[in-house]
């Protein structure tokens, strides 16, 4: 769903104007137990994700001395200066009859071109006067918790019930923090809301969280940085399109109960949660949130960055180095990947 355009005149009461923000689809790189911010070096890592941007990927990817821009070669994303790297868990079908698993597959978003992978926005809601401060290389982060067990996500994790009378900012009151409980025809969008505001001197923390801060307690942000972290920073979101209107039989649904998992293990979904590297060459990520104002830069038709075609975009893989079978299309896994317990 391209939400901005749809309620223009919906957020008008929310945010002073209607404003520019990148919005640009990146396909599949590898879908693979790695999790180089959580687990660095760890073969596997706990868990099945599944990556997109550059290919230079690793299980290790030091801070600084790691330079995205320099190591890779192609990148799955609409923009070929954008070599970093977003992730998320997979999902997983857990049959209700035989408990045996399927990895979901996933859908292109609206009006956008690629092969699994997730909708990427950079959004300047926390910036004064216009003006945002892109993030240094090194720079990393993660938003949502897998450990989570309550509803406290909601503004920035959530998920959306697709062809059952959605809603229409992310996040909205008709979005839940857990796993829709009704069959979704449409399928299932994950939404993942970072923070907008920075400590203006730490590119991570031991958390990878409390270098950075929401300015309205989570979800979309605003022009008022807490003082603790002044530096509004473009705000980046993940949307992932499950494609989980494929499972239909209506006795999965209901009562609280669904047939999906995370491959981490969350069969309530609140745990959903995305880890972000910054790698975009040089200063380009600053220069189009410099341009956004002027109107010559928006979506995924920023004229200040380099553009490639989808087939480019599509083009870029990379096999796993956790090499392992998470699931292929259509095929029936005994366990979720690496053994992982279900939990409600
Ligand atoms: C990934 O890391 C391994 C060592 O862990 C290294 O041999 C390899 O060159 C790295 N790949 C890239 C693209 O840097
Ligand atoms: C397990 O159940 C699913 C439906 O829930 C079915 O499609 C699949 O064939 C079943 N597998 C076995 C081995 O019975
Ligand atoms: C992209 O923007 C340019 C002008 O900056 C315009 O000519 C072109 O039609 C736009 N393309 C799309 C697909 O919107």
């Amino acid at each position: 769903m391209f939400w901005r355009t749809l309620t223009a005149g919906a957020l008008l009461g929310q945010y002073a104007s209607a404003q520019n923000m990148l919005r640009f689809g990146c396909s599949q790189l590898t879908i693979e137990r790695a999790d180089p911010l959580v687990s660095p070096g760890q073969n596997p890592s706990p868990h099945t994700h599944q990556i997109i941007g550059g290919n230079s990927f690793n299980l290790t990817m030091e801070p600084v001395q790691y330079d995205l821009p320099s190591m890779s070669t192609c990148t799955t994303c609409t923009y070929s200066e954008d070599f970093s790297n977003y992730w998320t868990a997979s999902l997983y079908f857990k049959s209700p009859e035989n408990g045996t698993f399927q990895r979901v597959p996933q859908f292109a978003n609206f009006g956008i071109q690629q092969d699994g992978g997730m909708t990427v926005y950079y959004m300047p809601y926390s910036a004064k006067n216009g003006k945002m401060t892109a993030f240094k290389p090194g720079f990393r982060m993660i938003a949502g918790d897998p450990l989570n067990k309550k509803n406290q996500y909601k503004p920035s994790i959530c998920h959306r019930c697709l062809g059952n009378g959605e809603g229409f900012a992310p996040c909205d009151a008709k979005d839940s923090a857990e796993l829709p409980t009704k069959y979704c025809p449409g399928g299932i969008r994950a939404t993942v809301i970072f923070p907008s505001c920075w400590d203006g001197k730490n590119l991570d923390s031991p958390d990878h969280k409390t270098h950075v801060a929401y300015s309205n307690g989570g979800g979309l942000g605003s022009p008022n940085c807490p003082a603790t972290h002044p530096v509004a920073i473009p705000q980046v979101m993940y949307e992932i399109m499950w494609d989980t209107g494929r499972y239909k039989d209506t006795t999965w649904y209901g009562n609280g109960k669904q047939p999906f998992v995370y491959s981490f293990g969350d069969a309530i979904g609140n745990g959903q949660h995305g880890d972000y590297v910054f790698g975009w060459k040089d200063d380009s990520l600053q220069k189009a949130m410099d341009a956004l104002p002027t109107g010559r830069c928006a979506n995924a038709n920023c004229s200040v960055l380099k553009i490639q075609s989808a087939a480019d975009a599509m083009k870029c893989k990379k096999s796993q180095q956790v090499v392992e079978d998470v699931g292929k299309a259509g095929e029936w896994l005994s366990q979720l990947p690496g053994g992982v317990a279900v939990t409600y």
